[in-house]
């Protein structure tokens, strides 16, 4: 029992407390107590490693009712991730050492250890026997609120005992702030009437910040890609779908989105001798009697629209000895109309390309593509292909128009491209090889997309590159760091044991690294390299863009378990570029999460490699955002530079609300502050196909014909099309002095240098108006008419939209900031 019992007492009488109470406190804590260690039976150990605690070994008490001090990294998101059985001893060396089955036979463990139990060093997997239950170390079965529970029992100082539950307890309280909602509001804010602010604009407190604060993260997930951004009409034209691809959808083959119409034809797969070897099946199209036709009908249908020209494409050559012939190519609508029609001749025995082009006389939202020989016979097709004329830009197998104008829309700084999971995959095998994304259409390699379907590469590196350019945006491709997905489901080379085939992160084999570094260095090379003089330049050259791309950053890695095997292949994909091209900026990786191992082992390895910028990602719930505005101004400012590549706020049922975006437009008039060190940012996941989604929320959602930006679309836009390269320090003074509301009101100002436009940026996040008073010691030289745009609306919200119209400024001005909203007023610089 405690020594300081006396003095205690003594000190708490000065302080005018009872003897009694204090006797009572202190007489209760013991030194020592059993500390009872187990992961619960019933979801095998998923909702990790937890303790009860004893005075006696007899009578237990849960410590902060059942807290997880430690989960499973290992296996694929949900259903994977088991802790069965934990064994947790400390070791003569002060640590903590915690075991665990991955699986119900115990021949793989998952080990892990710590200096207090609360923070853990990262997961290894390996092949082991059952360990020998330590000497200190009691195996047990307690009762505990009425569960039988199996697990371990040692002594503890009870001091253990009371910073597990201080931890959990902190860890409650963020919890309950992170969980803060505006349906609470009404409670939470009873009574509240208009605040009243004085926002003070310091222009005498400058400081530069990134331009590049606003950009955009492409990835191929919810049908971004094939069937969404990429302009192609036809789906699967390359007749490459495999059972592998469509793990939702158990009728993918190579002839999915096809099929014969009418009668005396058949349709069959080839593989001899086909086009390429990357593209190794293609159709066969036996036709006994003329009328039949092979129809494509596109993703979900083909959208044309009257007066619209549409090029048409394949690669076709006759089978048999007829001669072939005539081939009609028609465009028509569900009820049977024909609404395009063009002719090609198919008569060579040897692959051959035919075009023609279709000029739509209707609009159609889900025509289909019809291939018609007009003489009996047996054909070969493939790369059958359907491009809109009119794409972004003009571009021949360009970019869907309406789409990448409301990206462009967004004025974003930079690009990130291909992913996400999608750049490092699921599985070695699945890594996305840039090389095998460019060249001729028909060569490319087509690609199983992690996401469950198939990606044609038809919008490849080359074409990431240009849709870049033609936005005026930086081309930021990620590749992996030689190791895929942390959360792999295939195959890895460095397999545990019995889950060789699922599980873990693994990586390309080390003799294997050298060829994929040079993979990389060729990247470069291929954006930037001399047309003339350097063999991937002279590819970009032939691919038609002599011009370098002008590439300045690249990222290695894409949220990764950071362990020796990650380590090892980044550092020697780091060095090769370093080496070779210190003019581009690295962007290395820290995990999927704002906090927890990989977070600060990727922070600790960025800072010993002197990585130049991290890639953060983290997806929280808007009442995160709100109560972590103070997350940058901690950065030291020494370190890498943060790239915020993927964030979103989320809600249950995943919505793209008023409530969602104007927590990320407060959070972001943070990120504005610390512009300093957070060089660039990316919401995430960018589109998503109505009916193909996988992931929600998205930033705009779109179908055939439509394109339906979210709210969070628009605080995006607004700070797109209001970045500033000046950050101009401000104060904000409230008539209320509560700490929930203040948290809701966040303010920004800019300076835009090309322009010298001043922005301000007022986010309201109160369910009442706040009614400011701004300060700007000089307006001199500047518009005093300025332009106001203002995004509001209930929290539930999702089809508002921004309102922009002209008001008044002057070096003190008022302005009501709605109810739940974010204003920017541009002030812009007198042109005179
Ligand atoms: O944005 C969706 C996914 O989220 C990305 O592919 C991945 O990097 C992250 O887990």
């Amino acid at each position: 029992m405690k020594k300081t019992l006396l003095s205690l007492a003594i000190a708490s009488l000065a302080a005018g407390q009872s003897v009694c109470a204090a006797v009572e406190k202190v007489y209760n804590e013991p030194d020592s107590v059993y500390i009872f260690s187990y992961a619960h039976p019933e979801d095998e150990g998923r909702s990790g490693l937890k303790f009860a605690w004893s005075p006696d070994g007899d009578k237990w008490l849960s410590v902060s009712d059942g807290f997880a001090y430690l989960k499973c990294d290992f296996g694929r998101w949900g259903a994977e991730k088991r802790m069965i059985k934990p064994l947790l001893e400390k070791a003569e060396d002060g640590r903590w050492y915690c075991r665990w089955q991955l699986t119900p036979s115990g021949k793989v463990w998952g080990t892990s250890h710590s200096s207090d139990l609360l923070k853990w060093a990262p997961q290894q997997y390996v092949n082991a026997e059952k360990p020998a239950v330590p000497r200190l170390v009691t195996a047990r079965q307690i009762v505990l609120d009425k569960d039988t529970l199996n697990g371990y029992m040692q002594k503890v100082p009870y001091a253990d005992i009371e910073q597990l539950i201080r931890f959990a307890e902190h860890k409650k309280f963020r919890d309950i702030q992170n969980n803060e909602r505006t349906e609470q509001d009404a409670v939470r804010f009873a009574g509240l009437k208009p605040v009243a602010a004085t926002i003070r604009v310091d222009t005498g407190r400058v400081k530069p910040i990134s331009e590049h604060l606003i950009g955009i993260f492409f990835e191929d997930i919810n049908y971004g890609a094939d069937g969404g951004l990429y302009a192609e009409l036809v789906q699967n034209r390359d007749f490459e779908y495999s059972a592998k691809d469509g793990a939702r959808d158990k009728n993918w083959n190579s002839t999915y989105a096809w099929s014969i119409q009418g009668t005396d034809a058949e349709l069959s797969v080839s593989e001899d001798s086909p086009i390429h070897a990357n593209n190794a099946h293609y159709a066969v199209l036996e036709v006994h009697r003329p009328g039949a036709a092979l129809v494509n009908n596109g993703f979900d249908g083909i959208a044309v629209k009257k007066g619209e020209k549409y090029d048409f494409s394949v690669f076709s050559k006759v089978l048999d000895d007829t001669k072939g012939g005539k081939v009609l190519v028609r465009l028509t609508t569900k009820d049977g109309k024909e609404i395009a029609q063009a002719a090609i001749r198919v008569s060579s025995t040897e692959w051959k390309k035919q075009k023609a082009v279709l000029t739509a006389t209707a609009d159609a939202a889900d025509a289909v593509l019809s291939v018609c020989p007009q003489m009996a016979g047996k054909y070969a097709l493939d790369m059958v292909s359907l491009f809109p004329q009119n794409t972004f830009k003009g571009r021949k197998n360009g970019l869907r128009a309406d789409l990448t104008q409301t990206l462009a829309d967004l004025h974003p700084r930079f690009v990130r491209f291909p992913g996400g999971c999608v750049a490092h995959g699921d599985g070695v095998d699945n890594i996305y090889d840039w090389k095998g994304s460019i060249g001729a259409l028909e060569e490319r390699k087509p690609l199983r997309n992690l996401w469950g379907y198939h990606q044609t590469r038809g919008l490849g590196y080359h074409e990431y590159f240009l849709f870049c350019e033609d936005m005026g945006a930086e081309p930021v491709p990620v590749v992996a760091a030689g190791v895929p997905c942390q959360n792999s489901g295939t195959c890895s080379h460095h397999s545990v044991g019995e889950l060789g085939c699922g599980g873990q992160q693994g990586g390309i084999p080390m003799e294997e690294m050298p060829q994929y570094v040079q993979d990389v260095l060729d990247l470069i090379e291929y954006a930037n390299g001399d047309a003339k003089k350097t063999v991937w330049g002279k590819k970009r050259a032939q691919a038609g863009h002599p011009k370098p791309f002008n590439l300045k950053y690249i990222g290695i890695g894409n949220e990764d378990l950071i362990t020796d095997i990650f380590e090892e292949r980044f550092t020697m994909i780091f060095n090769a570029v370093k080496e070779k091209y210190p003019e581009v900026t690295v962007i290395g990786t820290v995990g999927p999460f704002y906090e927890g191992s990989d977070y600060e082992e990727g922070w600790k390895f960025a800072t010993k490699m002197g990585i130049p910028m991290v890639d953060e990602h983290y997806y929280n719930t808007p009442g995160w955002f709100i109560n972590n505005q103070d997350f940058y101004d901690r950065y030291d400012r020494n370190k890498a530079k943060v790239y915020l590549g993927e964030y979103a706020a989320h809600l249950p049922g995943r919505p793209n609300n008023i409530e969602t975006a104007l927590a990320e437009a407060l959070y972001l008039t943070s990120v504005e502050r610390n512009a300093d060190v957070v060089t660039m940012t990316s919401y995430a996941p960018l589109l998503a196909k109505e009916g193909h989604t996988q992931w929600n929320p998205d930033l705009i959602y779109f179908n055939n014909t439509e394109v339906k930006p979210t709210v969070g679309y628009y605080a995006q836009q607004m700070y797109g099309q209001n970045a500033g390269s000046e950050y101009i320090a401000s104060s904000v003074t409230l008539d209320n002095v509560q700490d929930a509301v203040k948290k809701r009101i966040g303010v920004s100002v800019v300076r835009d240098g090309k322009t010298g436009d001043m922005i301000v940026k007022l986010v309201n996040l109160l369910p009442v108006a706040v009614n400011a008073q701004v300060e700007l010691p000089s307006l001199e030289g500047m518009n005093t008419t300025a332009v106001k745009t203002v995004l509001a609306g209930k929290p539930t919200d999702q089809q508002v939209r921004p309102v922009s119209g002209t008001m008044e400024v002057s070096e003190k001005f008022g302005y009501e900031l709605p109810a739940y909203s974010f204003t920017v007023i541009r002030i812009n610089k007198n042109e005179k």
